[in-house]
């Protein structure tokens, strides 16, 4: 598949702030990527390098085979940009506005009408209620959100940068947009930031978490669902009391702590490895040595979101202690 997107080892330092250290991916043509992180990540640092608005310190970044430092007319001619504060002229009327964008984006004059028709319809500014002859002082936020978007597919780019598109939408607003993006999902190839979880996982079909600058984790939702895991081992296992097995595993070197996690002919056994260590070989050792049965031995499994929440404290302390 062609990568539509490609970082490598983008850097940006704002004066003596490391604002985004050394990330690296791709976005293949045709996926919708979700960059989650929380408040102060980088997310839209990242995003304002890779549509022209900001040059980088460091590494590269192309869009549709351009680079984004050296050829930027190239891609911003490919890439619809929805800001993380939309630029609107408030006395404007919504009609009036998206025809000034669609001459600032080259469309030729007879073209535009149609275009801007086109885009508003897309962005349910048309119907079921018509927006285009409201000053868009006067329009909630929802909307104002909307004729950013409508801007941002306008010129039928082959890649969108969306920055948090549903921030500050009500929930049936958020459902809505998000239905439009998946339908955009389909001709191009986007990628838009959050900090909402539940959100990005509906949406994308891939996750970047970056936190504190640099990218934490990356996959498909089930693989970063798979990678999470409690740091805990679990066992199943039988021979002898709960108690008696508890106590002898506990002594197993590289183990730390035993809970018992499920009581019955089978005990399950909630093993906490000591900082660093996989005793995995070693509670085998010791469960046959003993000649007690093991029918399972395995990692235990986390949530997504306390991952992605441990993620964010940790970024959060990191912050208090740069700021001490
Ligand atoms: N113009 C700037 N000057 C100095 N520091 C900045 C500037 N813009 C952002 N930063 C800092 O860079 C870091 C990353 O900011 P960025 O806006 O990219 O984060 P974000 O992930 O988009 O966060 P949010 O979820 O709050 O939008 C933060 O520490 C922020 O304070
Ligand atoms: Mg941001």
């Amino acid at each position: 598949m062609k990568a539509m997107i490609e970082v490598e080892n983008l850097t940006k330092y704002y004066g003596p702030v490391l604002a985004v250290d050394r990330i690296s991916f791709t976005v293949p043509e045709g996926k919708i990527v979700g960059f989650l992180g929380p408040n102060g990540a980088g997310k839209s640092t990242t995003l304002k390098i890779l549509t022209c608005y900001l040059s980088a310190s460091d590494g590269r970044a192309s869009v549709a085979g351009y680079n984004v430092f050296s050829q930027s007319l190239e891609v911003r001619r490919r890439i619809g940009y929805l800001p993380e504060n939309v630029p609107l002229y408030p006395d404007m009327k919504v009609k009036d506005y998206l025809k000034f964008r669609a001459e600032l984006k080259n469309i030729p004059a007879k073209q535009r009408k149609i275009t801007v028709e086109q885009a508003a319809d897309r962005c349910w500014l048309r119907s079921p209620t018509n927006m285009m002859e409201r000053r868009i002082d006067q329009l909630s936020k929802g909307y104002r959100q909307r004729v950013g978007l409508a801007d941002a597919i306008m010129h039928e780019p082959a890649v969108l940068v969306l920055d948090e598109p549903t921030i500050g939408l009500d929930p049936t607003q958020i459902r809505e947009t998000r239905h439009l993006i998946q339908e955009l999902g389909q001709q191009h190839t986007i990628i838009l930031s959050s900090h909402i979880l539940p959100e990005v996982e509906q949406t994308c079909s891939e996750i970047i978490i970056i936190a504190g600058g640099k990218i934490i984790a990356n996959g498909t939702p089930a693989s970063l669902r798979d990678q999470v895991t409690t740091g805990r081992l679990v066992l199943e296992v039988r021979g002898a009391e709960t108690a008696a097995m508890v106590k002898s595993l506990a002594a197993v070197n590289g183990v730390k702590k035993v809970d018992v996690a499920a009581e019955g002919q089978w005990a399950r056994l909630a093993v906490t490895p000591a900082a660093g260590q996989d005793p995995r070989t070693e509670l085998f050792k010791a469960v046959a040595g003993a000649g007690w049965q093991l029918r399972e031995i395995r990692r235990e499994s986390g949530s997504l979101e306390d991952f992605f929440v441990q993620v964010t404290a940790q970024q959060q302390l990191r912050e208090k202690t740069a700021v001490a």
